[in-house]
């Protein structure tokens, strides 16, 4: 048994990193963590090369990615947020498991995770949800494939403004336009995925109805 995580985030040792191997952690079984920044992966060219062979013909580390997607018995992706949309490696790398797709429908019935991160909450008046659309790109591969989609986390509040050294001061502070105009760095404090016992015990759930759903 094996659950393999795929990280879109290009930072060391992140929030996205570290949700994904508390959640990869949990499982109890053999993981593979996999961060695409590390990866050279071209977006699908959408040729249909792959058609009848299930086989990417791009030359790149998709092909040994998209394999050892195929052989795991389950998957969870996390992605972060950028302009509230799911981050561009998750995309690409959802978009390069397309060879699986054809004929034999070969993601059907795995289980799948997501695990999100933004820096938006949900629920901010006038904010958009980053949560619910990153986690739609995810959840909506996952089951136009035929995955079972076994279920998300959130994780809010990586504020990049809080550690870019403007301390929360510059004209486009994002603390600002979410917290408000006297919010600062020390007064929302710094957050960091292990900072809330309920996202860790929502990571540790996922991995255990993962894991779960591969015995079932
Ligand atoms: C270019 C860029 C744009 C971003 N825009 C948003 C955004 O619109 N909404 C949001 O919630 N977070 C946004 N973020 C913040 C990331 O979603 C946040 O840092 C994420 O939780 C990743 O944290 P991590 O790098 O510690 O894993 C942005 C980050 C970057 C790099």
């Amino acid at each position: 048994m094996k659950v393999i995580g795929v990280s879109g985030s290009p930072i060391k040792n992140s929030n996205t990193d570290r949700a994904l191997k508390i959640a990869l952690a949990a499982t109890g079984v053999k993981t593979e963590f996999v961060k695409l920044s590390k990866l050279n992966i071209e977006p699908c060219t959408a040729c249909l090369g792959c058609k009848t062979t299930n086989r990417c013909i791009l030359k790149d580390d998709g092909i040994l990615l998209t394999e050892k997607v195929y052989k795991a018995d389950a998957l969870i992706v996390a992605g972060f947020t950028p302009y509230s949309s799911i981050d561009s490696r998750t995309k690409i790398f959802l978009e390069r498991l397309y060879p699986l797709h054809h004929l034999h429908a070969l993601m059907s019935g795995k289980p799948g995770g997501a695990i999100v991160t933004s820096a938006i909450p949900q629920g901010i008046p006038g904010m958009p949800d980053a949560y619910e659309t990153g986690l739609s790109a995810i959840r909506n591969y996952m089951l136009e494939e035929g995955m079972n989609f076994i279920g998300s986390v959130s994780v809010p509040d990586n504020l990049p403004c809080v550690s870019c050294g403007e301390d929360g001061q510059c004209g486009a502070s994002a603390i600002k336009m979410i917290y408000g105009s006297d919010a600062t760095p020390n007064s929302i404090g710094i957050n960091s995925a292990e900072d809330s016992p309920e996202v860790v015990a929502a990571l540790k759930q996922l991995g255990q109805d993962i894991i779960e759903a591969c015995f079932n």
